[in-house]
């Protein structure tokens, strides 16, 4: 779109200035350098009406959110989220056990190594069961996000004062849907802290992110005040919600499936990097991550080459912002195109393709290459601040299942640019990509790979 329009764009949507920022440059000069004045949110009248306003993700730029986002922060930081390793190497066990038995069933099993790790570090409750309910309610959750969050899909947006119509109104299906999925939102922000709750209150809770906050509040004033009592159930749905519906990291690690079986060459490269490293009579772990270039250039690769929010979450400047001689006036709506950004032939030369070297030089990670988790994750204040959990998700993922697994086509699938076909597009259907369906077989490396899956089962 830069091409023709250059790589800021001005849009007035009925009164309210809107601009589209196509180019990083832009969007760190203007989100990121200007933070202090575009870290605002403009206001998502579709999901209050669902229930969505408690997520500090979608609040304005103001204490409330300040506050929530300080208590995220300190559970999922850098320096913390190390603590989560050892859930997640149960969680990668289980995930490679259950290939073994229904390798069919990968996008699945995926979905409940994502939940199982979130579910256990956010209210220290292992998921166990195929169907758990709260990996579905999440999933539900997710699917409601990414239908209100598709800029201009509900008329209310533009035209707030339509939400005070009654649901019963001719033409007013929104209310009927947002009255139906706000009982959806309140499970995601309810059902699972209710349980951490009553399993703290029996003495049997895992530690998790729900049992520190409840201990710290105890130690401190005796007991949970109803007033924290709200805000940790903000928290702890938020990052739940995030972390595990199939918004996110799930769509990143279906693009890793489908890139291997498109790109065959990288996975063997991935493979022969993994066995020099790991070596064959072991999993791959935390420990080996700095020696496995390739490896994390795949991960990089994923990333940028399926851009899960192509129009990430739209910011709004509360002062005027210059940039590059255009005035931004305060008020205005800021929707960084990340779609655009990851195409972006000069940083990435023939974008389309799936190409794990471009991040790399001499064998090691190139300091020069634009790293795409620069721009995928957004920008500023309001950076994502899951970043590190999910790259640690994305990572024990990735290593473990190359290192144990050969992923080609289906036996249907004679040329592997029909699977290329099927790689990353505008979604038509919510604000959140996700490859289309695909199919692939998944199949022991070796023996030794499935007997040492094998010893892993408990
Ligand atoms: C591949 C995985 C993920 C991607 C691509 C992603 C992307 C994003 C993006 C684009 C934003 C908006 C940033 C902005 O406004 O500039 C965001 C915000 C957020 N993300 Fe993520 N995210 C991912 C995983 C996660 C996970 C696993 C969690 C929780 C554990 C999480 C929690 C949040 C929260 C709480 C916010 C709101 C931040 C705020 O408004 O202050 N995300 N994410």
């Amino acid at each position: 779109m830069s091409k023709h329009y250059g790589e800021v764009m001005h849009l007035d949507v009925f009164g309210e200035p809107t601009i589209i920022i196509d180019s990083y440059e832009a969007a760190i000069a203007i989100l990121e350098t200007s933070s202090a004045s575009t870290s605002d949110r403009p206001r998502f009248v579709m999901a209050e009406l669902v229930g969505l306003g408690y997520e500090f993700a979608l609040m304005k730029y103001s204490d409330a959110w300040r506050q929530r986002r300080r208590v995220f922060h300190s559970f999922f930081h850098q320096g913390v989220v190390s603590q989560y390793r050892p859930v997640r190497l149960r969680e990668v066990r289980r995930l490679l056990c259950k290939l073994l038995d229904e390798p069919e069933k990968f996008l699945h099993h995926s979905r409940h190594y994502i939940g199982g790790t979130i579910m256990s570090a956010v209210y220290g409750i292992e998921v166990k069961d195929q169907n758990d309910k709260f990996i579905a309610i999440a999933e539900k959750g997710g699917e409601i996000f990414s239908d209100v969050m598709v800029p201009g899909r509900y008329l209310v947006e533009l035209f707030p004062l339509l939400a005070r119509i009654p649901a019963w109104f001719p033409g007013a299906i929104f209310k009927r849907k947002a009255a139906r999925w706000e009982r959806d939102i309140h499970d995601v922000r309810t059902a699972a802290y209710n349980a951490a709750s009553e399993a703290i209150a029996r003495g049997d809770a895992g530690l998790s992110m729900t049992s520190s906050l409840v201990d710290k509040s105890i130690r401190e004033h005796g007991s949970v005040s109803a007033e924290d009592e709200e805000i940790f159930k903000d928290v702890t749905g938020v990052a739940y919600a995030a972390g595990a519906d199939t918004a996110s990291t799930i769509a990143t690690l279906t693009a890793f499936f489908l890139a291997m079986v498109a790109y065959p060459d990288v996975q063997r490269k991935a493979q022969a990097e993994l066995d020099e490293i790991v070596g064959q009579d072991q999993l791959p772990d935390f420990s080996h991550q700095k020696s496995l270039p390739y490896v994390n250039a795949v991960m990089k690769e994923c990333s940028r080459w399926h851009t899960v929010m192509p129009l990430l979450v739209p910011h709004r400047s509360i002062k005027d912002v210059e940039y590059n001689g255009y005035l931004i006036p305060a008020g205005s709506v800021l929707i960084p195109n990340a779609w655009s950004m990851s195409r972006d032939p000069v940083a990435y030369p023939d974008p389309d393709r799936f190409m794990p070297e471009r991040y790399l030089k001499g064998g090691k990670m190139d300091p020069e290459a634009r790293d795409p988790l620069k721009f995928q994750f957004g920008f500023g204040r309001r950076i994502c601040p899951g970043m590190p959990f999910s790259q640690d998700s994305l990572f024990l993922a990735i290593a473990s299942v190359l290192h144990a697994y050969n992923i080609r086509p289906p036996a249907s699938v004679n040329d592997s640019s029909d699977l290329i076909r099927l790689g990353p597009k505008i979604p038509s259907g919510g604000a959140l990509s996700y490859p289309d369906p695909f199919g692939c077989s998944i199949t022991p490396r070796s023996e030794l790979a499935a007997s040492i899956i094998q010893q892993s089962r408990f």
